[in-house]
């Protein structure tokens, strides 16, 4: 065996993370079970949980509903080819296709997956309608796609990309403006403009709805696929169904991951008869996607999340959630700023994130961060008023 002459740099984070590979700077904090929007660490203290596994945990934790469909799901076939028809993966996409614009739908395994899986199909399509250069990939600044090289390259945080250079070429991230967007946006060039409604990872910025329609008029009219990604938006965050339900504003691909399979690996590309009817048997696969097991708990995760009192739920407590955080940013003058929708918030602090986490884990509550000084507030959509006020009391203490 080769000897490992290069130092180490993460080692001093080794103890936290055992054997696993240090890529997280994880919290000294071992998490053991869970109920309702609470999680319990292995010394029996209790956290109420604004993180959702990063928008992942819907339906919060010990979730009877779920419990039940996983127990439906393993009575069932777990895994077969995707060389061969099931029937969970078909019903899923005939749900997905009658909620929304799509047509057709591909499911993989990650949201990372789901947006490669649709750069490649917004490639063929505009190379079906155009010429062999309109293979571009525009991003927007401030946005986050995943850490794979396509969607690395359309993701502007500077230090997940420069270790890992030379990224997926073809792939370039435009200014927000819509001038300079107008200047880039060449019909001839660019196959896809992908956009988070409201960008996550960025600091939680909600795009205005009117923006959003001028870049769905700029892209209709140089035949430009508009690309949403709502991994972290989409699926009832907003309380809607999918964030382009919130400002009317309809795209030709949309990408889904995170809540779809209530914490299983799951997902999903939403498209046009238009794109989809340029891909072939062959242009794209996956070994595990849209399997019968996933497929299963998913269809009970849509159902729930779907479901017009719980999305009117998440509107109405959303609203009374960014209010209140207004309130704490009045009274205690440590927030600079509170920007948000649904149950998806970010709040500018004064001092490093990390500090306000790590005081907050203190007072029993868990946040994650969104940049050097942006809290991000992502609670389990079925969370109570009275969960969230049990959260915000707990967020002020750890500000004040
Ligand atoms: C908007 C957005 N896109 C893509 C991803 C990548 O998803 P995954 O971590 O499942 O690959 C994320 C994850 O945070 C995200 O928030």
């Amino acid at each position: 065996m080769a000897t490992v002459t290069t130092p180490v740099p993460n080692a001093s984070t080794a103890p936290v993370s055992g054997p696993l590979l240090p890529v997280y700077k994880r919290a000294p904090v071992e998490l053991v079970d869970g109920k309702g929007i609470r999680l319990i660490d292995a010394e029996g203290r209790e956290y109420v949980d604004f993180t959702s596994g990063i928008a992942v945990n819907a339906l919060g934790y010990a979730d009877e509903g779920l419990r039940a469909a996983m127990h439906r799901a393993a009575d069932g076939l777990v895994h077969v080819s995707n060389l061969f028809r099931t029937a969970p993966g078909e019903r899923l996409a005939q749900r997905l296709v009658d909620l929304s614009f799509a047509d057709r739908v591909f499911f993989c395994n990650s949201g990372v997956e789901a947006n490669e899986g649709a750069f490649k199909f917004a490639r063929r399509w505009a190379r079906a309608v155009g010429t062999p250069a309109k293979h571009e990939i525009v991003g927007l600044r401030g946005a986050f796609h995943g850490r794979l090289f396509a969607s690395l390259a359309a993701t502007d945080r500077p230090s997940y990309r420069a270790p890992f250079r030379p990224l997926a070429g073809g792939v370039s991230i435009a200014e927000r403006d819509l001038e300079s967007l107008a200047r880039i946006l060449s019909a001839e060039t660019v196959a896809t403009l992908v956009v988070e409604p409201i960008q996550g990872e960025g600091g939680v910025r909600v795009l205005d709805a009117g923006y959003l329609r001028e870049l769905r008029a700029l892209t209709a009219e140089r035949r430009i696929a508009l690309m949403f990604d709502e991994i972290q938006c989409g699926l009832g965050r907003t309380g809607h169904l999918f964030a382009y339900q919130r400002v009317e504003v309809v795209p030709d691909l949309l990408t889904l991951a995170k809540p779809i399979a209530g914490g299983l690996p799951m997902g999903a590309i939403l498209m046009t008869e238009e794109i989809a009817a340029t891909i072939k048997p062959g242009d794209h696969g996956t070994t595990f996607g849209g399997g019968p097991f996933v497929a299963t708990v998913a269809e009970h995760v849509l159902e729930r999340v779907a479901d017009p009192a719980l999305l009117a739920a998440v509107r109405r407590e959303g609203a009374r959630f960014g209010e209140a955080l207004e309130g704490i940013r009045a009274r205690t003058g440590r927030i600079r700023e509170v920007r948000g929708t649904g149950f998806l918030w970010g709040i500018d602090v004064h001092e490093p994130a990390a500090d306000v986490i790590a005081r907050a884990r203190d007072e029993g509550l868990l946040l994650v961060g969104a940049g050097d000084y942006t809290l991000r507030l992502l609670p389990p959509l079925v969370a109570t008023r009275e969960d969230l006020d049990d959260g915000l009391q707990r967020l002020e203490r750890a500000l004040g």
